[in-house]
């Protein structure tokens, strides 16, 4: 039987059905095999569960909106690996809800900027960017240091990361009864900029 494009091209209904169809097919051909692979959705060896001090820097890093201009997605690009070392793999971030990829860089990439910098460093960066570099048009963040957390939620935090991956970190929970007994003294009084560093420290050493 012969196939009767008349009868298609004629009847803009079933074009329609029949295209999205035909588009759908292509992208579930890409995307399927990716929710079955495990190096897109298994921690890379070296991926450590952030600490209580480190969940709460993360969520500072949101709530400031550092991602409007910092991206943490290196591109497989040799303009890209050259500046900001191996590019980012899937398994570096299963365990960042949401992930901090973002796609806008008015500043450099982050997603490797763990130990490329003292915390002193950061720290007078982040009060003052053109303190150490005079050309930047980063905004200071200078109440992240007068800003004490109280570690109400630090537990919560971790606990619904450990549900969310139950046995997800090397077959066992991301944290122990012990690490979430102690969140919330881990954080207490600690500063709002001492644990946004904390976070940025911790980020790009999971891939050896
Ligand atoms: C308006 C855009 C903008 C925002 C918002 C912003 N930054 Fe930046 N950031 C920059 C620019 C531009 C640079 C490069 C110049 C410099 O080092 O200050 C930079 C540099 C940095 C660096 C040094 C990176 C490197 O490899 O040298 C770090 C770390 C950093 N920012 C962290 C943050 C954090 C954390 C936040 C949120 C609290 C933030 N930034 C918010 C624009 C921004």
């Amino acid at each position: 039987m012969k196939f009767n494009h008349e009868l298609v091209e004629k009847n803009i209904g079933l074009l329609g059905i029949l295209t999205v169809i035909a588009i759908s097919f292509g992208g579930l051909v890409q995307i399927v095999p990716l929710l079955f692979q495990k190096d897109t959705t298994e921690p890379v060896d070296g991926l450590i569960p952030y600490t209580a001090l480190q969940i709460e820097g993360r969520d500072i890093y949101v709530r400031e909106g550092c991602y409007n201009c910092h991206s943490q997605m290196i591109r497989p690009l040799r303009a890209e690996t050259e500046r900001y070392g191996h590019y980012s793999v899937a398994g570096e971030s299963v365990w960042d809800h949401p992930f901090q990829w973002g796609s806008k860089r008015t500043g450099p990439d982050l997603a490797r900027v763990g130990g490329r910098y003292s915390d002193k460093w950061h720290e007078v960066h982040l009060l003052d960017p053109r303190a150490v570099v005079p050309q930047s048009n980063m905004p200071g963040y200078p109440w992240l240091a007068e800003n004490t957390l109280d570690g109400e939620l630090t537990r919560n935090k971790m606990q619904i990361l450990l549900n969310f991956h139950k046995g997800g970190y090397k077959g066992n929970d991301l944290y122990t009864d012990e690490e979430l007994a102690g969140a919330k003294a881990a954080v207490e009084g600690k500063t709002e900029m001492q644990a946004l560093i904390a976070y940025l420290q911790s980020l790009g050493h999971a891939l050896k």
